[in-house]
């Protein structure tokens, strides 16, 4: 049964949810699963914008042809190729086969790449154009790696409707309203779009920067991403721009220590919990995390969160401990960057991972080491403890500066 939903006149959404798929992309848990959104312009022309993900077709179908009540479908805006927008695009276009599909260059190619399309009634836009769909023009915005290379957004000048593609979205499914303005946004989903953010676009900070000028001079009356909520009310625009702002610039969005340690028989583990003790006595807030058993992408968006990081991590085959390596690997993939940092190391008798990781972590782009890193032989003595509370005092010092 359809489940059509007015976002503002004319214009409905018509998107699924998905909340028993494991990962997204392969790759990120999402236990709270996933929306796909997709939205229906009704103006003398009909425009549909983006697909959905297969998981979600049925609902989405039903939705559709509900809200076209008869009419045929005009248009298909085409904002992102990634098959979670794009997987149904196919059967739509054999659906309803007059559509013209709008969309760019790269789209265009990609279209022929994944589907058997022949490419015909596609109009290609750039950068400036716009479309006239009678009351209503529809203005184009190209969006490069935002989160891959084809990704445009469109622009409804005469309502303020922003089409955003992935960008503003989030992990975690809809259920109940689709609005921020009536969800506890800040409360049931804030950690999931920064984890979504950070692990989807977050090495792309330059490029979502760009972006952002480019909405700095557009009037936003309402964000419609392909994930997550619809943002209509102005002071929380400003609130969701504004963390994009924090998030693309690479600055930390609060002020606290994340102390991520690597523990294989709980001596690594002691030694970050005495000094995370030691740090809360000098007031300054602490997060620890067991890195064997978080997942990385929490992980990694907890990092960008916090202004200070430190990484503790036993000596594995004359290396770094492997959990903790994979968390290195994916901050430098990611262009972690930024931050103040702090060392420990634990081994039973060669320690290495205290240095192995010092060069890893000083190769990244303004990072400043704080303290001396603090070795830990086999277990936390008397002398260790010492060096752990003088590690707390330098950094506490540094977060209260
Ligand atoms: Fe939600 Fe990049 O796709």
């Amino acid at each position: 049964m359809q489940n059509v939903i007015e976002v503002t006149k004319d214009l409905y959404y018509l998107g699924g949810n998905d909340r028993r798929l494991a990962l997204f992309e392969s790759a990120f848990p999402i236990p709270r699963g996933v929306s796909y959104n997709s939205y229906l312009l009704t103006d003398e022309k009909t425009v549909l914008f983006d697909t959905v993900d297969s998981a979600v077709s049925e609902v989405f179908f039903e939705n559709l042809s509900h809200a076209l009540g008869g009419r045929k479908l005009d248009y298909l805006i085409v904002h992102h190729m990634e098959p979670d927008h794009s997987a149904t695009f196919l059967r739509v276009v054999e659906t309803y086969p007059e559509v013209m599909v709008i969309t760019n260059q790269k789209v265009a190619m990609m279209l022929k790449n994944y589907f058997p399309f022949s490419g015909k009634n596609v109009r290609l836009v750039k950068e400036g154009d716009s479309l006239n769909v009678g009351k209503r023009n529809i203005a184009f915005v190209l969006a490069p790696m935002v989160h891959w290379p084809e990704v445009m957004m469109s622009f409804v000048q005469e309502d303020g409707i922003l089409f955003s593609a992935d960008a503003f979205g989030t992990f975690g499914a809809l259920g109940g309203s689709i609005f921020a303005d009536e969800l506890p946004f800040e409360r049931d989903f804030l950690d999931d779009a920064r984890r979504y953010y950070f692990n989807i676009v977050g090495k792309y900070g330059a490029q979502v920067q760009s972006v952002l000028k480019k909405a700095a001079g557009l009037p936003i009356k309402t964000i419609c991403p392909l994930h997550g909520p619809v943002w209509r009310r102005g002071e929380d625009i400003a609130w969701y721009l504004g963390k994009y702002d924090t998030w693309s610039k690479y600055l930390p969005e609060e002020r606290g220590v994340v102390l991520f340690y690597a523990s294989v028989y709980g001596h690594t583990q002691n030694a970050a919990e005495i000094l995370g003790l030691e740090l809360a006595k000098r007031g300054v807030p602490v997060k620890l995390y067991d890195v064997s058993v978080t997942h990385v992408s929490v992980l990694l968006s907890e990092a960008f969160r916090f202004s200070h990081i430190v990484f503790a991590a036993t000596t594995y085959n004359n290396g770094i401990f492997i959990s903790m390596e994979n968390l290195l690997s994916d901050l430098k993939a990611h262009n972690f960057q930024g931050r103040k940092y702090a060392l420990m190391e634990n081994g039973s008798w060669s320690p290495q991972a205290g240095g192995l990781m010092e060069k890893t972590v000083s190769e990244w782009k303004n990072m400043e080491k704080l303290g001396e890193t603090v070795t830990v032989t086999s277990s936390v003595k008397e002398e260790t403890r010492g060096k752990i509370e003088a590690l707390a005092a330098a950094i506490a010092e540094d977060y209260k500066n």
